[in-house]
């Protein structure tokens, strides 16, 4: 019995079976390569995921939101407008208040579709394993881009009028989303990174653990705490995920936050403001990340815009702004 035993663990260790879990509809995701690092995923099918898709629209539906998945186009649906994909990260849910401001902003503001992506079960962003949480932005990431692939191929829709925008984990949603529907032929139009988690992706050298410039046509990035989540190290420069990559007040210590979890936050709030008022114009271009403002000189009208109405018709780079702390923040 130990003998076999014994042989058993030594054919277990020579041919080790890669970490890993094959989800319906999706197929494997391992824990090995760039992701030896990350624990088993969620399937969307686990109901301890919770995953939700809710749309709206400014063609109406929008007390309850219409609940579809990648087999169903809901009928408030409009392909000939954008769509903006808005996806929470760890320890939040679908009912966090900044998601419905931003889709209220939205369909105030502009004739749009918007889709409130929630993972907030205990399987999903609702545990304190952040490792799973992190792991599972890539089975979430990828069921979401099913569901905007059918919004296209069944519903009419654009892939170039599809955009995604995630905070902190949300924004390795958004990045896996789009590099999923790219690998199939359906590059999204955008994905905006609202202060990306750092934990477990930024020390990775291989960028396709999260959201990157791969992941769209083009990547925009909010960067609020930077120092405490988004370099490999203390004492590096922060990475540029983006094509756009803005750094309000350097980038950390937000106006009117103490901690670092308010200046985390705070970007989704920024992109809030954002939705509708064209004022959080960058005042300055840089050419460091760990040399703000130093590394930094006046870029004019050449500016981007931080958040909504951010445009690839700008130059990528790295940019550099200052808000208040109080709402709207922005100051012109
Ligand atoms: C990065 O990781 C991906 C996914 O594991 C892999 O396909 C790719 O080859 C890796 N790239 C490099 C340069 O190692």
């Amino acid at each position: 019995m130990v003998q076999v035993l014994g042989s058993v663990l030594i054919v277990s260790l020579i041919v080790p079976e890669a970490l890993g879990i094959t989800c319906p509809g999706l197929g494997d995701f391992n824990s090995d390569g760039a992701f030896v690092d990350f624990p088993e995923p969620t399937c969307p099918g686990d109901p301890n995921l919770e995953l939700s898709y809710t749309m709206y629209s400014t063609s109406g539906g929008n007390d309850q939101g219409i609940v579809f998945d990648r087999n169903s186009v809901p009928s408030n649906f409009n392909p000939s407008w954008k769509t903006l994909f808005v996806v929470h990260g760890w320890n939040s849910n679908a009912d966090a208040g900044w998601m419905a401001d931003i889709k209220n902003r939205l369909l105030a503001n502009f004739d749009a579709n918007c889709v409130v992506v929630g993972w907030g079960g205990p399987g999903g962003s609702e545990t304190i394993q952040y490792g799973e949480s992190a792991s599972t932005t890539r089975t979430v990431g990828a069921e979401s881009a099913e569901v905007m692939m059918n919004l296209i191929t069944n519903g009419g829709g654009d892939a170039g009028l599809m955009h995604c925008t995630g905070h902190s984990l949300g924004a390795h949603v958004c990045g896996h989303f789009g590099r999923w529907a790219a690998a199939r032929g359906m590059k999204p139009d955008r994905c905006t990174g609202m202060d990306p988690a750092g934990p477990l992706f930024a020390p990775n050298s291989n960028r396709s653990v999260g959201l990157y410039t791969d992941c769209a046509q083009f990547v925009d990035i909010i960067n609020t705490d930077w120092t405490s989540g988004s370099t490999p190290h203390p004492d590096e420069p922060a990475l540029v995920l983006g094509h756009q990559n803005y750094f309000p007040n350097d980038g950390h210590d937000q106006p009117g936050c103490t901690l670092d979890s308010c200046s985390h936050s705070i970007a989704h709030d920024y992109f809030v403001e954002s939705v509708g008022n064209d004022c959080f114009v960058a005042r300055e271009s840089c050419s460091a990340t760990n040399d703000l403002p130093g590394s930094c000189s006046p870029c004019g009208h050449d500016c981007g815009q931080m958040g909504y109405g951010a445009s690839r018709n700008t130059a990528d780079g790295i940019y550099r702004l200052e808000t208040v702390a109080d709402a709207p923040y922005c100051i012109g």
